[in-house]
C-alpha cells in the first residue's frame, strides 16, 4: 500500500492521497461531505421513484464513497437496483475495508455490498445485483452488455491533467452511448474540456450549484443529460443551473480543447502533450484572457 496514504478529511471521513498520481482522491473538506454534495444529491433518486429498476454505472470506484451514499438510499426504496462499477485498483476498496473509521461509515447492507464486491467482484441482494469489472476502464466497459442503459453516471477519476485517458472525447462519448434518455453523467468536473466533450456529444449541461457552505465556488460539478430540462425544474429545485457566462465564455477558450485517446490505449502523457500542441496551434481565445476578465484563478 505504498502508493497511498491514508488521511482523514474534514468530515471525519477517511481518505487517501495517490503518491503515484500525485493527488487526493476527495476534497479536504471530506470524502463523504464531497460524494453527497457533488454525486448523491444531484442524482435526486426521487426521479426514479415512478420506474421499477434504476441501472448504476460508478467509473473509478476507488474507495466507493459516491455508490455507498446512493446506495444507502435506494436500498431503503423499493427500486430494483442493477449496479456496474469501473476500477482499475482494487486497493483502495480493500484499504477502506479494514479501516474502522470507513466501515462505521456505512450500514450493514451497504457495508455487505462492498465486502462482496472485495471478495468475489459480485453483490447480489434479492433482485439486486452489482459487479465490478476490474482494470482500466476503457477496455472494461465492453464487458458491459451494450444495451444496458444507465440512469446514473457517476465519473469520479482524478483531475484531467493526471488521468487524462478518462476524460478524452471517445471515453465521454462511449459513456454518452450508455445513458438512458432520462439518465445523468454527474461528475465533480467543471473543466471547460471536459464540459465540451459533454456537448459535443450531444448532451445538455448544467452547473451543479455548491452548497451554502461553499458560497465562494462558482459551480461544484456537472450534471448531463440527453433530456433537456424544463426551466421550471431548473428554477424550483434549485440544484442545477444553466451555464453562466462566465462559464459559458470559457467553452470557447483553449482549455475547452478536449483530450483525445482514439486508440482507447493511450497513455497519459502522450495525451497531454497531444492536446497541448493543439492548443499552441489554436485560434481559440487565450484563457488568461478569460481569467482576466473574469477575475477567476479557474
Ligand atoms: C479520484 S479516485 C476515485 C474516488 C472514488 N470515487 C471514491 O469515492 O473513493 C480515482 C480512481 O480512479 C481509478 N483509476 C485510475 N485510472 C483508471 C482506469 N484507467 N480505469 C479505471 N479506474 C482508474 C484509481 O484507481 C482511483 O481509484
Amino acid at each position: 500500500m505504498d502508493d497511498f496514504k491514508k488521511h482523514t478529511t474534514k468530515d471525519g471521513s477517511l481518505s487517501l492521497y495517490s503518491l503515484s498520481y500525485e493527488e487526493g482522491f476527495h476534497d479536504k473538506d471530506g470524502a463523504l461531505r464531497e460524494s453527497i454534495d457533488k454525486y448523491l444529491i444531484p442524482s435526486q433518486l426521487e426521479q426514479f421513484s415512478n420506474t421499477k429498476k434504476i441501472i448504476v454505472l460508478d467509473v473509478c470506484m476507488g474507495l466507493g464513497y459516491n455508490t455507498g451514499c446512493i446506495l444507502e438510499e435506494l436500498l431503503k426504496s423499493n427500486l430494483t437496483i442493477e449496479w456496474h462499477g469501473l476500477e482499475i485498483d482494487q486497493r483502495p476498496l480493500n484499504l477502506g475495508l479494514n479501516e474502522k473509521i470507513f466501515q462505521e461509515i456505512w450500514s450493514p447492507k451497504v457495508l455487505h455490498f462492498f465486502n462482496c464486491l472485495n471478495k468475489s467482484g459480485r453483490w447480489t441482494e434479492g433482485f439486486n445485483e452489482g459487479t465490478i469489472h476490474w482494470g482500466d476502464a476503457r477496455q472494461k466497459i465492453y464487458e458491459i452488455q451494450d444495451s444496458l442503459l444507465f440512469d446514473l453516471i457517476l465519473l469520479d477519476p482524478f483531475s484531467p491533467q493526471k488521468c487524462p485517458e478518462l476524460w478524452s472525447e471517445e471515453f465521454i462519448s462511449l459513456l454518452t452511448e450508455r445513458l438512458s434518455f432520462d439518465g445523468r453523467l454527474i461528475t465533480y468536473s467543471t473543466a471547460a474540456s471536459i464540459r465540451a466533450s459533454l456537448k459535443r456529444a450531444g448532451l445538455n449541461i448544467y452547473s451543479i450549484v455548491p452548497s451554502i457552505d461553499a458560497p465562494s465556488r462558482w459551480s461544484s460539478g456537472t450534471v448531463a443529460m440527453k433530456k433537456q430540462l424544463e426551466q421550471q425544474f431548473i428554477s424550483k429545485n434549485c440544484l442545477f443551473k444553466h451555464l453562466s457566462t462566465r462559464e459559458v465564455e470559457h467553452l470557447a477558450t483553449r482549455s475547452s480543447i478536449p483530450y483525445r485517446d482514439p486508440t482507447g490505449k493511450g497513455k497519459s502523457k502522450e495525451i497531454i502533450s497531444t492536446r497541448e500542441l493543439e492548443q499552441s496551434k489554436s485560434q481559440l481565445i487565450n484563457t488568461s484572457s478569460w481569467r482576466k476578465r473574469w477575475n477567476t484563478a479557474q
